[in-house]
């Protein structure tokens, strides 16, 4: 619990600085009364949350806010926002890792090899920051690029349209039939 509180007061206080800096003097007043007012000091369940969406709607009465409170404009990795550099990078040398990946990764995340008979190259191989930023980012998950370009980044567009069991994929994405990290054999299905 302590984890996502910290978690949330970083996130409003990050949200509060980018809608103060957006919104006009009489709208960043409202939020500063009520990001002030109503930020709970330590637990913030999902119900202290629903009710603080539901404050601001009382507040504000402005929509945007609860969108802009809905969807954060950045994705910050937990142990980067945290400062624990040391629990990636060398506390002497920060252009070096405590361990390569993917062993970096597992030593909080789940080893992927045991979840999956089959794993996707990348994630085999260790690159999983080829996929997701290390730090922080501005799509969810933390991944680099959204939709297809992430997956366009190493497989050709034209070769991936030209197999014929991508002939009809009107509206579908990569990620509806195959899965990021691997799969019961090498066609990585969801
Ligand atoms: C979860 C592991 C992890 C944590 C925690 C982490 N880093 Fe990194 N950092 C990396 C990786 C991996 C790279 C290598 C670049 C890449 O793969 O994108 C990197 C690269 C960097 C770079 C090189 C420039 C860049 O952005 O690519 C700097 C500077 C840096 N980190 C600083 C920090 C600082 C300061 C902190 C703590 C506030 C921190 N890192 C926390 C994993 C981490
Ligand atoms: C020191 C521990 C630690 C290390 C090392 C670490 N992570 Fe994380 N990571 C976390 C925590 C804590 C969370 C938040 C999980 C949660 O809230 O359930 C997280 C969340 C994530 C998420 C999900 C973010 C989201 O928006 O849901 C991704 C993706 C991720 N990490 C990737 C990586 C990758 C890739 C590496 C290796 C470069 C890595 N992590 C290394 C602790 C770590
Ligand atoms: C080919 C791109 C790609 C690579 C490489 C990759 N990931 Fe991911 N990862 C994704 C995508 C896409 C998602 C989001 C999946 C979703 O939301 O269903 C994700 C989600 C995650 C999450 C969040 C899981 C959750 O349920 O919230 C973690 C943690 C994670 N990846 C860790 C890793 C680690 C560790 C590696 C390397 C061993 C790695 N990833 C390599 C694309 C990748
Ligand atoms: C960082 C580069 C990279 C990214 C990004 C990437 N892949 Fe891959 N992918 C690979 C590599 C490398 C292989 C293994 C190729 C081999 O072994 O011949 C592979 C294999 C595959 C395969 C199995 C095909 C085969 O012949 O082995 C599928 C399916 C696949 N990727 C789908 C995706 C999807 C979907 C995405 C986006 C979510 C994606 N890839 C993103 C590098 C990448
Ligand atoms: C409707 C489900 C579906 C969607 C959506 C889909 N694929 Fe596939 N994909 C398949 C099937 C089925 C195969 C072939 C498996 C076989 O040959 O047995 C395949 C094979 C592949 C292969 C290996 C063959 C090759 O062309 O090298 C790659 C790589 C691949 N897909 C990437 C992608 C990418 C990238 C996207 C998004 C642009 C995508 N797929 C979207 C179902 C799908």
């Amino acid at each position: 619990m302590k984890r996502t509180g910290r978690i949330w007061s970083g996130f409003l206080v990050g949200l509060a600085t980018v809608l103060l800096s957006q919104c006009s003097p009489y709208a960043g007043k409202n939020l500063l009364n009520f990001f002030f007012d109503g930020v709970p000091e330590t637990d913030s369940s999902q119900a202290k949350r629903t009710d603080l969406l539901e404050t601001s709607a009382d507040t504000l009465g402005q929509e945007e806010a609860i969108l802009a409170l809905e969807k954060p404009t950045r994705f910050v990795h937990y142990p980067y926002e945290a400062g624990e550099c040391a629990s990636c990078h060398n506390e002497l040398s920060l252009g070096t890792m405590v361990e390569a990946q993917p062993g970096l990764c597992y030593t909080c995340h789940e080893d992927l090899s045991t979840v999956y008979n089959y794993l996707h190259g990348p994630v085999a191989g260790g690159y999983c920051t080829s996929c997701h930023d290390p730090h922080m980012s501005e799509s969810e998950k933390l991944l680099r690029k959204t939709g297809d370009n992430l997956c366009f980044h190493c497989h050709g567009k034209e070769s991936v349209e030209n197999n014929e069991m991508h002939q009809d994929l009107e509206g579908m994405l990569c990620l509806d039939c195959h899965n990021p990290h691997g799969g019961e054999d090498k066609y990585i299905f969801q």
